[in-house]
């Protein structure tokens, strides 16, 4: 600065001398300029020493970690952590319940493997060091229905004293003053929340990247995303770090991941667990709803969390909720479905390793005495441009703001760059680019913002006459719950922000809030790798050619399904996704 100082007097010296208006005006410029550029610098190493903060914070407690595992080990010899890891939630909670096995063993021996998946995927934002002190404190006279079960949440799930960053800098060393209603309860459940899991930057992406954690990839191939926006989840769950976990859903945050890393995942339906404590990358966004909810190894497992969070503790919470509780009944019933389903959607052809697995999903239901009859969404195209200008239909000011103060992340970059040009040029830009790219067009458009109030209410009547429409074609077809595919495999790294269609696959849901869950049906063959080579899509344009690039070289990797059910009707859509694993598991005996 003082160099700066030295520069401006020997200006004003010179304004002796010459034409003072002049030098004053080019002087104001001048240290408007560099009072700009300081500011910058000062932005960055602002920027740059927040970040290592937040690294240091996670470093430490890695490091304190896996000292605490080694002591536990050292004076623990006979812990069989293998035997452990091996359970399912079913076996692991009985065994929890009769003293077969101490909550410590369970405990240490997930600690000790979410670390060695983390090393490996990097999905850990933090280690929540309370959960050691928990573990102490946890009453064998008091078990609830997850006494003993270690649990994972996504860093935007808020536990006392620790940041949930979304992936911002602007968040960072902002810790939670208390716990979310889902941890709360989670905890008054026996239930011990033991890791904060890695987001991509905004929360808006389905890669799972950040300027402050970096980036967290696929269990099954390290070239592959872990999916978002949950995707710390979909990686530390997919390695086998933890066998529950909390994640939160907008456009297919919990069902994308879960689906790329080849487990189950329920969103349920949005209002039906408290979102208390839950950070949004866009509060107040009410078009396209937002829920947590969770992910897990098997469908038993999600329908105990469900369960256990279903209870007059969380009602007590958060009485915005509506206070029913899980029906059991629905869950067991074994009645035969009417199964709607489709095959692909109108934006985005479906690989050949969708097909293949929707085509052997639906057959094993026809052979175990289900009807399924076909159906097609109302207004796809229609559908897809409500959802995108309801989550920017502030033309996405708060994610903007959101992300100043720091860098951009190179995974978000190209998905962000267009929403920085005024409304007028995108307008104009989308008006030009219809003859020539009408996809390419129509998101320019998308992305301008509702424009006024009564633009946005309008918005809001028009999503619900698009969920009235919907539920009428469900009526005609006389459907139960819906069998849909679910796109992938994994993406290549740093495609996810070039392509925003397949999300239609998803988001529609979110739209409609109606409940959906994945379960992992099959893997990709080489036959269907080979078909792949072949494929064009329906517009044969830039998008279809990236997703064909994204979804390539996936031989192996797991392939779901999606299964939906009518709003409020959780249990049945948890009934329907059980009845798809069991099928899918005996077909493979
Ligand atoms: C995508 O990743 C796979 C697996 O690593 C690789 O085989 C394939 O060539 C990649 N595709 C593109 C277009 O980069």
């Amino acid at each position: 600065m003082e160099n700066v100082k030295h520069f401006l007097q020997g200006l004003q010296l010179d304004s002796q001398c010459g034409s003072t208006v002049l030098v004053t005006g080019a002087t104001a410029c001048l240290a408007g300029a560099l009072v700009l550029l300081a500011r910058t610098v000062d932005g960055r190493r602002a920027a740059g020493r927040k970040i290592q903060k937040a690294k240091k914070l996670r470093e430490d407690g890695l490091l304190r970690a896996n000292q605490a595992v080694l002591h536990y080990k050292q004076s623990h010899p006979k812990m069989d952590s293998a035997l452990v890891l091996s359970l399912s939630m079913d076996e692991l909670t009985e065994k929890l319940q009769g003293d077969l096995l101490t909550p410590e063993d369970v405990f240490y021996s997930y600690m000790e493997k979410a670390l060695s998946v983390d090393k490996k995927l990097n999905c850990c934002t933090a280690i929540l060091l309370e959960s050691f002190d928990q573990l102490k404190t946890l009453d064998p006279n008091k078990r609830g229905p997850l006494y003993g079960v270690p649990v994972s949440i996504k860093d935007n799930i808020a536990y006392k004293n620790y940041d949930s960053t979304c992936g911002l800098l602007t968040n960072v060393d902002h810790p939670a003053k208390s716990d979310s209603v889902i941890v709360e309860v989670l905890k008054r459940q026996g239930a011990i929340p033991f890791v904060k899991t890695n987001v991509p930057q905004g929360l808006l992406s389905y890669e799972c990247s950040n300027v402050i954690y970096g980036q967290t990839v696929n269990p099954h191939n390290l070239q592959k995303t872990s999916g978002g926006s949950s995707g710390g989840e979909g990686a530390l769950i997919g390695g086998g770090g933890s066998l529950l976990g909390i994640g939160s859903d907008i456009g297919g945050s919990i069902r994308i991941p879960a689906a790329f890393c080849g487990f189950c995942a329920l969103k349920p339906t949005a209002g039906r667990l408290s979102s208390r404590g839950v950070s949004s990358a866009s509060p107040g966004q009410k078009s396209v709803r937002s829920s947590p909810g969770p992910m897990a190894k098997d469908v038993d497992s999600l329908a105990l969390c469900m369960q256990a969070l279903l209870c007059d503790h969380m009602f007590d919470l958060d009485p915005t909720v509506p206070p029913v509780s899980f029906n059991v009944q629905t869950y067991r019933s074994s009645k035969p479905l009417r199964i709607g389903y489709i095959e692909s959607d109108c934006l985005t052809q479906a690989t050949p390793s969708m097909i293949r697995s929707m085509r052997e999903v639906k057959a094993l239901l026809e052979q175990a005495g289900h009807t399924l009859v076909p159906y097609t969404p109302p207004k796809m195209n229609y559908a897809f441009e409500l959802i995108v200008k309801g989550i920017l239909a502030d033309g996405a000011y708060t994610l903007l703001q959101n992300l100043k103060g720091g860098p951009l992340d190179p995974c978000l970059k190209i998905q962000v760059r267009p929403y920085y040009l005024p409304i007028w040029l995108k307008k104009t830009l989308s008006f030009l680019l219809k003859p020539l790219s009408p996809r390419g067009s129509f998101l320019l458009e998308s992305i301008t913002g509702v424009g006024s109030i009564p633009k946005l209410w309008k918005q809001h009547a028009a999503v619900e006459e698009y969920i009235q429409e919907t539920l009428a074609e469900w009526r005609k077809c006389n459907m139960d719950v819906l069998l849909c595919p679910m796109f992938g495999p994994a993406f290549n790294l740093t495609y996810c922000s070039r392509l925003s269609f397949p999300l239609s696959f998803t988001a529609i849901y979110n739209l409609l809030n109606f409940p959906a869950g994945v379960v992992p049906v099959s893997t990709v063959t080489a036959e269907d790798e080979d078909e792949l080579r072949h494929y064009r899509g329906y517009f044969q344009d830039h998008w279809d050619k990236l997703f064909q690039k994204a979804v390539s070289g996936g031989q192996g990797l797991p392939m779901a399904v999606q299964c939906v059910a009518p709003p409020w009707q959780d249990e049945l859509c948890l009934r329907f996704m059980k009845e798809v694993e069991e099928l899918v598991k005996q077909s493979r005996k």
